[in-house]
């Protein structure tokens, strides 16, 4: 058995990739790290609860860190403050999980020599214009644009350095915007699925004209595992499925597939510095690991999405009107 620590496996991605390990990967005895902040919840691992050791902790606690890497053979390093939203109304939180947590679980690695896989995002390269064919690629600049991003970056450039430095036997992904169950109702499909579900209309930031590539969960969860296997130590792999998407079209797309008039949405205030378009070039990734997505209609992934949350209102509905008052804080 391989022992496999994953930090962060409360939150969306982090459970959808333990359930996925559980179920497809037997091979590894699964230990989740999470703090179980307001995104983590161990609802999200009800499933699996028998099979996995849960331990309630900060990525930030070197002590409780270094015990659970050296138990560990490798680790996959999720955990992180994830909504752009939440780090324009305050960004220390990301400063500390996103950089100061992955320093310490860094050190805790290279201590122990342990094979690490940190998962990112395609925001840390900012964005790219609407309307062109242009994409991300491993080689692309850093550029992030949110407070959230560049927390990322940071930690990207750590994970890199130690590479490079300690030769920390690490690799790094990154995806533009997951969907799939279990995603907080913060973020974009959720909360429109949500707000029809409850009666309220969806909302759109602006003009609803950036464009965002939709890699359904389970696809990208498939990504870490291969690089995990065969991934080149020090290497970066860009994960998309290619599906471009506007705003405009998936709010419209969820009330025709809600049975509403797809004229029924608010547009609400901007988000400030909101990237305008997401692309990824994941060439590298298809060519030399061998990775292809398998939900590739994101009209039937949406719709299987859609399902899942009216079927599991149990699970966001006493969160729902909370998010709801945060957002008209910041204006819609
Ligand atoms: P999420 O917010 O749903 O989950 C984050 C999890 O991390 C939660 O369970 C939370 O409790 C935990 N956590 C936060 N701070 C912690 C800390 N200090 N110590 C321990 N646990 C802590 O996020 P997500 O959408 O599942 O994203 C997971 C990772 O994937 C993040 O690193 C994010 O940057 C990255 N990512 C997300 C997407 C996406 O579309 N959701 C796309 C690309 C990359
Ligand atoms: O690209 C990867 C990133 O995708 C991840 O790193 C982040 O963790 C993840 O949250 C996501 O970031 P986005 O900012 O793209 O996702 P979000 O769901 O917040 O918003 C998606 C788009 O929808 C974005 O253009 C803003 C817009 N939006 C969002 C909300 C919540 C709306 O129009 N209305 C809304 O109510």
């Amino acid at each position: 058995m391989t022992r496999m620590l994953v930090t962060g496996g409360a939150g969306f991605i982090g459970s959808n990739f333990v359930h996925h390990t559980v179920t497809r990967r037997p091979e590894f005895e699964v230990c989740v790290l999470d703090a179980l902040t307001y995104a983590g919840h161990r609802d999200n691992l009800k499933a699996v609860a028998g099979d996995i050791r849960f331990v309630e902790g900060d990525i930030c606690d070197a002590a409780l860190v270094d015990r659970l890497v050296a138990e560990a053979d490798v680790v996959v390093h999720l955990a992180a403050e994830s909504h752009v939203d939440n780090s324009l109304r305050d960004p220390e939180p990301f400063v500390r999980s996103n950089i100061t947590g992955t320093y310490v679980l860094l050190e805790a690695v290279r201590r122990h020599e342990r094979r690490l896989h940190h998962i990112s995002t395609d925001e840390v390269f900012g964005d790219l214009p609407l309307d062109t064919d242009e994409k991300f690629t491993e080689a692309s600049p850093y550029n992030p644009s949110s407070p959230y991003s560049a927390t990322k970056a940071s930690s990207d450039l750590l994970v890199r350095a130690w590479v490079r430095s300690f030769g920390v036997a690490a690799t790094l992904s990154n995806c533009a915007n997951n969907y799939g169950p279990y995603q907080h109702a913060e973020k974009f499909i959720p909360r429109q699925v949500t707000n029809v579900l409850t009666g309220r209309p969806p909302k759109l930031y602006g003009t609803g004209r950036n464009v965002r590539e939709w890699t359904h969960v389970e696809d990208h969860n498939e990504a870490v595992h291969l690089i995990l296997e065969k991934g080149g130590i020090g290497e970066t792999y860009l994960i998309g499925s290619g599906c471009e998407v506007s705003n405009k079209a998936i709010v419209e797309m969820i009330l025709e597939l809600m049975g509403k008039p797809v004229d029924r949405y608010e547009k609400v205030l901007d988000r400030p510095g909101h990237d305008l378009r997401y692309a990824n070039d994941s060439t590298k990734l298809r060519t030399r690991l061998g990775w292809e997505p398998r939900h590739r209609g994101f009209r039937s992934g949406l719709a299987a999405t859609i399902d899942w949350y009216r079927e599991n209102t149990w699970w966001w509905g006493p969160r729902k009107d909370g998010i709801e008052k945060a957002y008209d804080a910041r204006g819609g």
